[in-house]
């Protein structure tokens, strides 16, 4: 693997194996330097993560013992019931929480039955209990998509020009319904701030993201500048092929 420090965080360009190997390592390194009594980490959405906790649960590579003490959410969410492949929750769940017998107490989804306000309302009362006061997660996963979006910030988001200092909320986007997201302020008071983007399809938009002249409207995921000292990106060849010295 190599890696070099950019305004919107820490590179690390390897192959999908390390990469998702890096993943753990960071984050339970990050978990075993901890004083904290309750220790989060929020998974996102899409392929990749689904890959990963495969992976994981293949191979046993995050520790049992972490398995059994960290309480784990997911750092968006679609608003459908945990049982539809689009949860991203129920993905976890299924994937890899459920096979690693992780307590059902430190499983966290958002819960999806309520309004999109109130379940963003809940949803913060929850993280509140959890964590300590002004933390958000202490191991935020995120993705990329194609257009440059992480989280539930689609260009254009409003999110992005003000979250009324909120760590988590509710949305409507465009053409993809309710979400309920971390927001700006949420990923500037976690922890550490995970991004994978794996593929020949994120090539562009990490292009855009790092070296583009798109503005943080257009390409969302510059958004991670703004906490870059805690973020680390985990790329593979495809994904930075587009890269300046790649
Ligand atoms: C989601 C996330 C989204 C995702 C990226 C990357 O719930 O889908 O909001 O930000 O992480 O779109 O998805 P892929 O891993 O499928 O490329």
């Amino acid at each position: 693997m190599t890696e070099k420090k950019t305004e919107y965080g820490r590179l690390i360009i390897g192959d999908k194996m390390e990469l998702f190997a890096e993943a753990v390592r960071l984050a339970v390194a990050a978990e075993s330097t901890s004083e904290s009594q309750n220790f989060t980490w929020a998974f996102t959405g899409g392929s990749t993560p689904q890959a990963w906790y495969t992976w994981a649960h293949e191979t046993g590579a995050i520790p049992a013992a972490v398995m059994a003490k960290t309480n784990f959410t997911v750092s968006d969410e679609r608003c459908v019931s945990l049982s539809s492949d689009d949860s991203n929750f129920g993905t976890a769940e299924r994937k890899l929480l459920a096979p690693s017998e992780v307590p059902v107490e430190h499983r966290h989804p958002w819960v999806v039955a309520y309004e999109p306000a109130q379940a963003a309302e809940a949803y913060r009362r929850t993280m509140q209990l959890l964590n300590p006061p002004g933390e958000a997660y202490d191991v935020c996963f995120l993705g990329m998509g194609d257009d440059a979006h992480t989280a539930s910030f689609f260009p254009g988001s409003a999110l992005l020009e003000s979250d009324g200092g909120v760590f988590f909320t509710a949305i409507d986007t465009p053409q993809k319904g309710w979400r309920l997201t971390i927001t700006p302020t949420g990923l500037q008071h976690s922890g550490l701030v995970v991004v994978m983007a794996l593929g020949a399809g994120k090539a562009t938009a990490l292009k855009r993201v790092f070296e583009g002249d798109d503005t943080l409207l257009e390409a969302p995921a510059k958004i991670l500048k703004t906490c870059a000292e805690k973020t680390v990106w985990l790329v593979d060849e495809a994904a930075a092929a587009e890269l300046t010295g790649s």
